[in-house]
């Protein structure tokens, strides 16, 4: 009888899970299990560091680590490192790099890098009271923090202010504490999380304590404390420029001047309507998300930033602009990168380590630049395609390989298919037939040597 609860999962070894899994949940147990061990780490000392970042795990779970050469970004050349199972992105971004390469290369430069938290608390009292003494009660939130701030605040960083925001015409009682910081080359999400912890505490007491206050406003309900995810003042900006005539000539027959003005309108519809805006950013996001992964950093709250900002005016919309004016072609990216280069997994996982070193050991302004040119050649590669020759082009001969890995061609039958299908239509079906002919041609008399498979 298979079981599909357990309690005390956590307590059971790393064997002893995989047991219980491919017991219960596996038609194969022992070939599942021998599976998954044998994507171990051999080195043990590395599995335990890689074990460490999370809980119950049984096995690991390789994606691709690539890298994207010939980024110039304000002059400096980077090979960029970027982690991602999606087919053509590396291929995209590097040849977005070499395009840019002979024009300039990226531009980049940091606008802001403020980070965010909330104190989000109910109270019923008198507001201009407390209005009257909030510098007094910023100066006690300053001081009793120092001890959390001190370090903080030698590399350059800190808390920078502190807001009071009133929403009790939304919720009844309910306030919440502002505050921007400046973490410096860290993400400082511990940061930010222990000095929001520690201003609900020291809240608590200034108003349980001051002579403003009467019996009725002293208590104070803390209702949680956490960074915000949305940094709209933490943004990178990352551009390309260039005469049009020097775009050259597009798939052999579009001219510069028809290329830049499709572009330009691609790059329009993406921010009046939200479906393209969406399928546009996502481009971005491919190679934001690979850079942010491969260093360490945490795509889910750059996800979740990069989209509010995307919708900041009410309507989501492109990330990316572009200006074809007095015959230059400007194409542009802003976006709020909230990442580290020292702290979380930056140094503590031995390939994100690698990359951060790939990259020469930047600061995070500078990782920001670099991820935000990453994200604009990406985004670059594949509206250029989609305005020139269709995305299906680049993307079927990936999936062709694909195909060819998945029906076991020998390295001959992937050269002649390659071949074969540069003008012909890629599907599962046509490969495998084409596959089969030439089988069947090499060894007479043998039929069908490809099973269907869909
Ligand atoms: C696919 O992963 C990304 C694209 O859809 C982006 C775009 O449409 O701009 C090609």
């Amino acid at each position: 009888m298979k079981k599909k609860t357990i309690s005390g999962f956590s307590k059971l070894s790393k064997r002893g899970k995989i047991r219980w899994i491919v017991e219960n949940f596996f038609k194969d147990p022992e070939a599942v299990a021998r599976e998954l061990k044998s994507y171990w780490l051999n080195n043990e000392e590395q599995q335990k560091i890689l074990d460490g970042f999370s809980e119950n795990t049984i096995s690991n779970f390789h994606l691709p680590f690539g890298v994207a050469p010939n980024f110039v970004i304000n002059g400096k050349a980077y090979a960029v490192p970027m982690v991602i199972e999606e087919s053509s992105v590396v291929a995209a971004a590097s040849s977005a790099a070499k395009f840019w390469m002979k024009r300039g290369g990226f531009h980049a430069k940091v606008l802001d890098s403020k980070k965010m938290g909330q104190l989000h608390f109910s109270w019923n009292g008198n507001v201009q009271k407390l209005q009257a003494v909030f510098e007094e009660l910023k100066e006690k939130l300053h001081a009793d923090t120092t001890h959390i701030t001190a370090n903080m605040v030698k590399r350059g960083g800190g808390i920078l202010d502190i807001d009071l925001i009133d929403f009790t015409n939304q919720e009844e009682n309910y306030y919440q504490l502002r505050v921007s910081f400046e973490t410096c080359d860290s993400m400082g999400a511990n940061f930010i999380n222990s000095i929001l912890e520690e201003f609900g505490r020291s809240l608590q007491a200034f108003m349980a304590t001051h002579p403003i206050f009467d019996e009725a406003e002293r208590e104070v309900d803390i209702i949680m404390a956490i960074l915000s995810n949305y940094t709209p003042e933490c943004v990178v900006r990352a551009w390309v420029e260039c005469p049009i005539e020097d775009l050259g000539v597009f798939d052999g027959k579009m001219d510069a001047a028809t290329f830049a003005k499709k572009y330009a309108k691609a790059i329009r519809i993406a921010q009046i309507d939200p479906y393209r805006a969406t399928t546009h950013n996502k481009g971005i996001f491919n190679g934001i998300d690979a850079v942010i992964l491969a260093t360490g950093n945490d795509f889910r709250a750059i996800e979740a930033g990069g989209h509010t900002y995307a919708a900041r005016d009410g309507q989501y919309r492109s990330l990316s602009s572009c200006k074809v004016e007095n015959g230059i072609f400007k194409f542009w990216l802003d976006i709020p990168l909230a990442v580290g280069t020292v702290g979380g997994l930056t140094k503590l996982h031995p390939i994100a380590k690698r990359s951060l070193e790939l990259l020469g050991n930047p600061s995070a302004h500078e990782l920001m630049m670099v991820i935000a040119a990453t994200g604009l050649a990406q985004n670059f590669a594949a509206v250029k395609s989609l305005v020139t020759t269709g995305i299906q082009k680049g993307h079927m001969k990936m999936h062709l390989k694909n195909i060819l890995v998945h029906l076991e061609a020998s390295e001959q039958e992937e050269e002649a298919a390659t071949a074969y299908f540069e003008n012909e239509v890629i599907s599962f079906t046509a490969v495998r037939n084409y596959l089969n002919s030439l089988r069947e041609k090499k060894f007479k008399g043998r039929k069908v040597l490809v099973e269907p498979q869909e």
